[in-house]
């Protein structure tokens, strides 16, 4: 089988160029025992892979090598099997690489039921719902009736976030980077939704939180950042899942002071998705049993093949994409 794959081949200068990506076409590997091939057919496209590209060894997980195929999670389905619990048609998951064709043993992979479509995969049960998961649940800890707010709320992650919210019975109010997307958030059940372009945030997040902020799931950093600490409750706690404002740029916003930390007696803490990797399996069948029952909804971005992932990925840090970015391959 021919296989195209799409190695990292330089680290970026600031923003992604087509440049650091090399296109190559090879054989395919001859099956070992216990092995099967995998043929991808939808990929993730996640912002953390800008830091991957990084040389940052003292990250949460090494940087992506030169000449290897970039790093991504994706599904696909198995095309050929030396492996009795792989048969030929598995749907499965796994950290895939940008390529077609994946040679994998049992522990590259994860067999999911076949009637579950991979879009659901990718946007609610895999990455971002184990993110969602343990950033609410088991670092902010919500209690109902309290505000919470999201930023980066129309995306994969913060989408999560505020629906699951509303299912623990919080005050949902999201920020996100168009009047479409703050639309949107009102369609699946957020209370407010803030197009954090306005000019004038901080009253306009004062007035949309009249009894103050209880929780805070950090996805951007940036302006609505200051704006939400400004209006943080005592003993608010905040879930440092990503900071995609500064991703891009080599001068990183300045944060808030840290005198409301003492003052607020505030609880802070970043968190990172591998970390919780074992939690899949319960964390899938809680999001799936929600999925399931209509209570949470999602919306994708679709590109079309392997090829798109390189000026494709740009989406996610120009605010291009509405919904989980996904390459079809
Ligand atoms: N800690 C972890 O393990 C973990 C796991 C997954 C994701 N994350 C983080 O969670 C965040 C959201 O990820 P996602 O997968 O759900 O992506 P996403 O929200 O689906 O897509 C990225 C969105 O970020 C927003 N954005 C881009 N540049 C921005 C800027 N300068 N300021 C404010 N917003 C900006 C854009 O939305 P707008 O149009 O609204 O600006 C864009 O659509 C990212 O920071 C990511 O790194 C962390």
């Amino acid at each position: 089988m021919q296989n195209l794959r799409i190695n990292l081949v330089k680290r970026p200068n600031i923003k992604i160029t087509a440049d650091i990506f090399e296109t190559v076409s090879e054989e395919t590997k001859e099956l070992g025992e216990n092995q099967f091939l995998v043929e991808q057919t939808h990929m993730s496209l996640d912002p953390a892979m800008r830091g991957w590209m990084e040389p940052d060894t003292t990250s949460y997980i090494p940087p992506v090598n030169l000449g290897d195929a970039m790093r991504s999670s994706g599904v696909g389905k198995v095309v050929e099997s030396n492996n009795d619990d792989f048969p030929v048609g598995t749907q499965v998951a796994g950290m895939f690489g940008w390529q077609q064709y994946i040679v994998c043993d049992a522990k590259m992979a994860k067999a999911v039921p076949a009637e579950i479509p991979a879009e659901a995969i990718l946007s609610v049960l895999a990455l971002p719902g184990i993110t969602a998961y343990q950033g609410l649940y088991n670092v902010i800890e919500p209690k109902s009736g309290e505000t919470i707010a999201i930023s980066g709320a129309a995306g994969s992650v913060g989408s999560l976030v505020g629906q699951l919210s509303k299912i623990e019975g919080l005050r949902v109010i999201g920020f996100a980077g168009s009047d479409e997307k703050c639309a949107w958030l009102k369609e699946i059940g957020f209370d407010e939704a803030i197009n954090y372009h306005s000019e004038n945030l901080d009253e306009i997040v004062s007035a949309a939180a009249p009894d103050g902020i209880d929780c805070y799931f950090e996805n951007t950093g940036g302006a609505v950042q200051h704006a939400v600490y400004n209006n943080m409750n005592a003993f608010g706690r905040i879930a440092v899942c990503g900071m995609i404002g500064d991703y891009n740029t080599d001068k990183p916003s300045a944060g808030p002071n840290w005198i409301n930390i003492i003052r607020k007696r505030l609880k802070i803490q970043g968190f990172t998705m591998p970390d919780h990797q074992a939690e899949w399996p319960a964390m899938a069948m809680k999001m799936g049993g929600h999925l399931m029952q209509g209570k949470i909804q999602y919306r994708t971005h679709i590109l079309d093949g392997l090829e798109s992932a390189i000026e494709g990925i740009n989406l996610l840090f120009s605010g291009g994409n509405n919904g989980k970015l996904i390459v079809k391959l």
